[in-house]
């Protein structure tokens, strides 16, 4: 059995990382196409060995398409989504707009699997933000043993995270720095290059951002909704891969050599952590894997059951095109198993 894949936004970060994975992963394809904006019609995009000719969303008929994985921003989300899944297309849907609605699962298939099959509803599966997949990657295996009580996460995310224009916007300005041309933020609000900009999204009431309200509601979807979480996001001058400083507090006791051997065993997850220089792993390191690292466990010594980690991961890949990739496994492998439509 064979899928038809749709990938809308195929010629942005995450798409290409997608029909990338799609191909790494041997996914059962009868036929991919690849989607994008009008302006996009025509142009070329690899797809493993074969090139793919980008068609436009809008002139697309979904009815004979299995899947269709979408990384094309809330704005197309939010007019696609329903009506292709109404057209009996499973989405697997990047964007933020549908992750908290309660008839759509917001799934890391390592961490909540199960939760996969409310998807019937409304035919639409969401992939959680970057930095909440590594994240609760990486708390799973230690909150089954030892249950989590409160976690407090600082983020170092790169500018990959912002998409196609905010990579080159840090390139543009450090070349611009070096030649002693003028600085211009435009995708930021303040110059990315050699900088730490603490601002992820739009601003909340509160005084949070909504990347760190993010972070907050959809660990308590995906993993539980009784965990305290509190988040600092900024983004540095990386093109791929976040960092997250992680501290971890638990309401029964768990030793830093337990959490490593724990997290050796978990799914996804790879300990590089050995206490000497250069035994952590940092961004540059974690582009193009499939697993998130995890460094620096260490006892919290402020609080009876503590621990602190360091958890980074290729945010275009467990943080959106992998995810994504894993989900529409998932579904291959359940509920779509022997179903593809026009086989
Ligand atoms: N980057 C990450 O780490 C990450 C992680 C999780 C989620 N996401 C989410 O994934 C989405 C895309 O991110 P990205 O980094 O890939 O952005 P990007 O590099 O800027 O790419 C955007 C893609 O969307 C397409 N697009 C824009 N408007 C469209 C329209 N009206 N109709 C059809 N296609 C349209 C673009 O096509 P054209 O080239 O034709 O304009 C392009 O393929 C966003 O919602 C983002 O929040 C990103």
């Amino acid at each position: 059995m064979s899928y038809k894949v749709a990938v809308v936004g195929a010629t942005g970060n995450v798409g290409r990382e997608i029909l990338k994975i799609l191909s790494e992963r041997a996914f059962p394809v009868r036929e991919v196409v690849a989607l994008a904006s009008r302006k996009s019609i025509g142009r070329e995009i690899s797809f493993g060995e074969r090139t793919l000719k980008v068609k436009a969303l809008e002139h697309y008929d979904f009815s004979g398409t299995d899947i269709a994985l979408f990384s094309a921003g809330s704005s197309v989300s939010e007019e696609w989504a329903p009506k292709v899944g109404g057209a009996g297309c499973v989405v697997i849907d990047n964007a933020s707009c549908f992750r908290m609605d309660p008839d759509v699962p917001l799934i890391v298939p390592e961490v909540n699997a199960p939760a996969l099959a409310g998807y019937v509803k409304k035919n639409i599966i969401a992939n959680p933000n970057c930095s909440t997949a590594q994240l609760v990657l990486a708390l799973k295996p230690l909150h089954d043993v030892a249950r989590i009580k409160r976690v407090v996460v600082a983020t170092y995310q790169s500018v990959s995270g912002a998409g196609n224009a905010a990579m080159e916007e840090l390139w543009t300005q450090t070349r611009a720095i070096y030649v002693n041309d003028p600085v211009e933020p435009q995708v930021f609000t303040k110059q990315i290059a050699f900088n730490v900009i603490t601002h992820i999204d739009v601003f909340m009431e509160d005084g949070a951002t909504k990347e760190e309200w993010k972070m907050v509601a959809e660990t308590r979807k995906i993993l539980d909704p009784d965990i305290a979480l509190t988040a600092t996001c900024a983004r540095v001058p990386v093109f791929v891969g976040h960092a997250e400083a992680v501290t971890v507090e638990f309401h029964q006791p768990i030793s830093a050599g337990q959490a490593r051997q724990i997290l050796r065993d978990a799914p996804g997850c790879l300990v590089v952590d050995k206490r000497e220089d250069g035994g952590y792993v940092t961004p540059v390191e974690c582009v193009g894997e499939f697993a998130t690292f995890i460094s620096r466990i260490r006892k919290d010594p402020t609080v009876k059951h503590g621990l602190h980690l360091w958890v980074v991961s290729d945010n275009l890949r467990k943080g959106a095109a992998l995810n994504a990739v894993q989900i529409a496994e998932e579904l291959i492998n359940g509920p779509l198993q022997g179903k593809g439509r026009g086989a």
